[in-house]
């Protein structure tokens, strides 16, 4: 530690975290509840044998099933509403989330909303007339991809289409009771999906680490984070059944989670919840287009922090430099650097007001001051 300032370390959730540690569902689940929901997605590429397995080992220890595929990506308050509907009307006691973040954080919103009754959006914390709540159902998260770290937060990302807005419900009780991170279910991830996955791990522990509520605790774990992906985003991406690469992404995403959950993250992440609000742009592809971005708009501030960053990963170069490699890193993962190919479907100024709008928190984490003409700019470049 180089500083006297007090901090706080919450990290409340039970992880399991192994191949074919999923096969415990039944023990987790029982400790909560014998009637359990699971939220999962309405297309389920990929992810079939998954969750048959998951209700097969429910069923088989006794706890009876309710199942909602309803969840797409970016989930609607509507969803959210008919989940907790659902939930009620069959006397679920748990959630459990079987997928990506947007599964994972549609169990978490549907576990507010079954027990506390109105509609998705009363929660959200951008909400002006936002609701108090202290209490929710309880949440297992069983992640398939390796990246948004939901399974330890106690966030859950919505979308309200009516005014074209991603808003976060964020509540100590929303953070999952046990994660089970089994490397086992993120074989079948498609590269792309690696890949965007990835990159919003690798924005969470940057984000995390260079966050001006950055603490000790964040420090040594967030730089740990960072060097697992960068060391293992790239062959999980080219060898997708590497289980070395997948386990170490997996312990990366998840430890990028906590560090989250201490320090929060910055100004990329709301842009990147207007860019999925906005233009349908996937979570993590909206990360991956604001990292170098960010990191270039705040590296006066953060030049200690990126040099520490680029000592880690064993670069010998300048703060430009890093910039740089960064940029390329996520290029190698195929993933886009702008957004010139939507630039005729975009209205700006709504964009940008948004961008402002859904996450004050991590506005106020970026280590330099984020005005509405300074998003403004940022954004224009990107178009
Ligand atoms: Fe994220």
């Amino acid at each position: 530690m180089d500083s006297l300032s007090n901090f706080n370390v919450f990290m409340p959730t039970k992880i399991l975290f192994g191949i074919d540690r999923v096969s415990e569902i039944a023990d987790v689940v029982f400790d909560h509840g014998e009637r359990a929901m699971i939220v999962t997605y309405e297309d389920l590429t990929g992810l079939e044998k998954t969750v048959e397995r998951i209700e097969a080992l429910l069923e088989e220890g006794g706890i009876a099933v309710t199942k909602y595929t309803k969840i797409k990506p970016d989930p609607g308050v509507e969803i959210i509403n008919k989940g907790a509907e659902l939930a009620n009307e069959d006397g679920c006691q748990v959630m459990i989330g079987v997928g990506g973040g947007s599964a994972i954080d549609a169990a978490k919103a549907i576990g507010v909303v079954a027990v506390n009754g109105g509609d998705a959006w009363d929660y959200a914390v951008c909400n002006p007339d936002v609701k108090k709540y202290d209490t929710s159902l309880p949440t297992i998260a069983i992640p398939t991809t390796s990246g948004t770290g939901s399974e330890v937060t106690p966030v859950a990302v919505i979308t309200n289409q009516k005014i074209k807005s991603k808003g976060a419900m964020s509540n100590p009780v929303n953070i999952p009771k046990t994660a089970i991170v089994d490397p086992e279910l993120m074989r079948t991830m498609p590269p792309g999906l690696t890949a965007s996955t990835g990159a919003d791990a690798l924005g969470h522990a940057m984000e995390a680490y260079i966050s001006v509520k950055a603490t000790p605790f964040v420090e040594p774990l967030s730089l740990e984070a960072i060097k697992l992906i960068w060391n293992n985003l790239p062959i999980a991406y080219r060898e997708g059944s590497n289980m070395m690469a997948r386990a170490n992404m997996a312990w990366a995403s998840t430890i990028s989670g906590m560090m989250l959950v201490q320090s929060g993250a910055t100004g990329n992440h709301s842009l990147a919840q207007a860019l999925g609000a906005h233009l349908h742009i996937p979570h993590g592809v909206g990360v991956a287009i604001g990292t170098p971005v960010f990191l270039e708009y705040a590296k006066i501030e953060a030049a200690d922090k990126y040099m520490r960053i680029a000592q880690k990963l064993g670069m010998e170069t300048n703060v430009d430099g890093f910039i740089d490699n960064v940029r390329q890193f996520l290029k190698d993962l195929g993933l886009p650097t702008d957004l010139k190919d939507k630039a005729d479907k975009v209205d700006m100024r709504a964009l940008v007001e948004n961008a402002m709008f859904n996450a004050p928190a991590a506005l106020v984490n970026t280590p330099r001051e984020v005005t509405h003409r300074d998003m403004d700019r940022i954004i224009s470049e990107l178009f």
